[in-house]
């Protein structure tokens, strides 16, 4: 029997993080394929099937159609996402049953929220970004469009974090600190002060290594 339309997924990337959100859809209850710009050479994710390019699925009529984008960097995830939404296509929220978040926690459309993270009151997330694998935003905290957070990172109350900003696996930001937009922090690294645009930051305390290109 073919699968109900509404529940039926197309995740963008067959990529390591394409299979935890296939993984995580399925637990949704959602069938999922996939789109790769590799096809036709990659037809086949584990078991499950690529149908096409990304501009194969654009040929998709809007009606219905539910788009994952897992593509970890936060610049194509970006431009996949507003093609997507220029296309009318549908971008689920994907929550983690194991996810903690508040009830005063907003999370926009395209966020995937991982297996035991947790969101605190009135944190603010917002649309396509990756809320990975045992992270925490505390509360107050804004966290702009397509930005990822790295597995077991910590952001302490009220950080903001701009756009495609990437923050590494591990690391941790104390309360209050700005971290503008398109910033890479490294892994494993403790940000105290206030991060510039366009940047590579690490270390504990992390400092500004190099220009983000
Ligand atoms: C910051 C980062 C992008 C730098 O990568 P890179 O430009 O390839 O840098 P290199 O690995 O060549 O390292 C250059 C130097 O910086 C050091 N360095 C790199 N990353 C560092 C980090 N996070 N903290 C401290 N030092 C670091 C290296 O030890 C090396 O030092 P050396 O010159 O004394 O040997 C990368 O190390 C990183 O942290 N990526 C994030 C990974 C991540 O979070 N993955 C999660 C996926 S879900």
């Amino acid at each position: 029997m073919d699968p109900d339309i509404n529940r039926v997924l197309y995740i963008i990337g067959a990529s390591g993080h394409g299979k935890v959100i296939a993984d995580l859809a399925e637990l949704l209850g959602y069938t999922v394929y996939f789109y790769d710009d590799a096809y036709p050479e990659k037809q086949q994710i584990e078991h499950w099937t690529v149908l096409g390019t990304f501009d194969d699925l654009l040929q998709l009529e809007p009606d219905k159609i539910n788009v994952a984008v897992a593509i970890g960097n936060n610049v194509i995830r970006q431009e996949k996402i507003l093609l997507c939404e220029k296309h009318h296509y549908q971008l689920p929220r994907l929550i983690h049953p194991s996810a903690i978040i508040s009830k005063y926690a907003q999370v926009g459309t395209g966020t995937v929220v991982l297996a035991g993270a947790v969101i605190n009151a009135f944190a603010r997330i917002g649309r396509g970004c990756i809320i990975n694998t045992a992270s925490v935003v505390e509360h107050d905290c804004i966290i702009n469009d397509f930005v990822h957070i790295s597995p077991n990172s910590a952001l302490a109350g009220s950080v903001f974090i701009g756009e495609c900003s990437w923050i590494g696996i591990g690391s941790q930001i104390n309360q209050l600190v700005n971290v503008d937009e398109h910033v890479l922090i490294g892994a494993g690294s403790t940000v105290v002060k206030n991060i510039p645009a366009n940047v590579v930051a690490f270390g504990s305390p992390a400092k500004v290594i190099s220009h983000n290109r």
